[in-house]
């Protein structure tokens, strides 16, 4: 058997299950299923977020951040670090990982490549990922809705908004946005300065019912889009995934980390590509016919994904 991040290996394996037949010798399509996380984006110059001092924003843990708690408690310190994010997701480019991954579902029959992301920076959208191929498992930073949206009865307010790319969303958030020692290479000391606490009459505001906007993102402890989720389920049931892409993820949050597992019981041969694929304890996971390719998706996912797109234009 080929070593696990023998690449003339996994093209073989890419262009047998692309051009696969039926017993009819009619063309079987393939089926693919992605997983990516921060790792994808990370090329692109955005921090993830585990394992660096990069991924903390003046000195918290984004992942105390990112709850439901957290907003209730003070959403004028929450809505800050979405304002951050907002700004240095639109100040970024997709990179040739994005590209790749775009340009592997246009390569493809529809409905053969279903591409899940955590990421929320909109970067696949950018890159043309085709939105039917695409889902965005844990929403998106450009995407707004009322606080009334869960609540039942009365309190209950519908509105939601998609892709609001306004900067700054209001004039509260602007130094949020701008602020240079907010950036992911500034040291602690810089960014452990207290910040000015902003009242909830100055946040983004409902226009319907005029409750309080927040992110339409996944926080911890939240559901993710039910009927999503059922798709999805129902993607995988169909029938044998060929291959699973575990792209840039520590996949350490579920529901997400959860299709590794779903795809391999369907059949699939798992490929992993992440900074530390080849580490002992990125191994250790491998099942034989496994990949894992150590190094940036940026650059290996054009290389690997090349006998189905050919070479990406740069
Ligand atoms: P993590 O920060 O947990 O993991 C990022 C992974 O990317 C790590 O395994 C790195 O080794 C790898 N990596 C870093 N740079 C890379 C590069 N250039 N190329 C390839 N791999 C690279 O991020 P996620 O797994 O995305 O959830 O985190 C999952 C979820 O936890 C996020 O969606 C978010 C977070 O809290 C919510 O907000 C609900
Ligand atoms: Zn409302």
């Amino acid at each position: 058997m080929a070593p696990y991040n023998d690449v003339a290996a996994f093209h073989d394996f890419l262009r047998r299950i692309t051009t696969a037949t039926n017993s009819n010798g009619t063309p079987r399509a393939p089926r693919i299923l992605a997983l990516c996380g921060a790792g994808l984006s990370a090329a692109s110059g955005l921090a993830t977020f585990r394992g660096s001092t990069a991924a903390l924003w003046h000195t918290r843990d984004p992942m105390q951040l990112a709850t439901p708690e957290a907003f209730a408690a003070d959403p004028g310190l929450v809505w800050r670090f979405y304002a951050y994010r907002r700004h240095t997701a639109l100040a970024v480019q997709p990179n040739a990982g994005h590209y790749a991954l775009a340009a592997l579902a246009r390569n493809v029959p529809t409905g053969s490549f279903l591409c899940l992301t955590q990421n929320v920076d909109g970067l696949s959208p950018r890159a043309n990922h085709p939105p039917e191929s695409l889902r965005r498992l844990h929403g998106s930073l450009f995407d707004l809705r009322c606080v009334g949206f869960e609540r039942k009865g009365a309190a209950h307010c519908d509105y939601s908004l998609q892709d609001d790319f306004t900067e700054p969303l209001c004039p509260a958030l602007a130094t949020a946005a701008e602020g240079v020692d907010e950036t992911a290479t500034a040291t602690v000391a810089a960014r452990s300065e207290p910040l000015a606490h902003i009242p909830v009459s100055e946040l983004p505001q409902c226009p319907k019912c005029k409750s309080l906007l927040r992110p339409g993102v996944v926080w911890f402890g939240e559901r993710l889009d039910r009927q999503m989720l059922k798709d999805i389920d129902k993607w995988v049931a169909a029938d044998q995934v060929d291959l699973m892409l575990v792209i840039g993820t520590s996949a350490e949050v579920h529901p997400a980390a959860s299709y590794i597992g779903e795809a391999r019981e369907a059949g699939a041969v798992i490929a992993t590509i992440n900074l530390d694929a080849e580490s002992r304890e990125g191994l250790q996971n491998l099942d034989p016919g496994d990949f894992a390719f150590g190094g940036s998706a940026a650059d290996l996912l054009p290389v690997l994904l090349e006998p189905v797109i050919g070479k990406l234009e740069s």
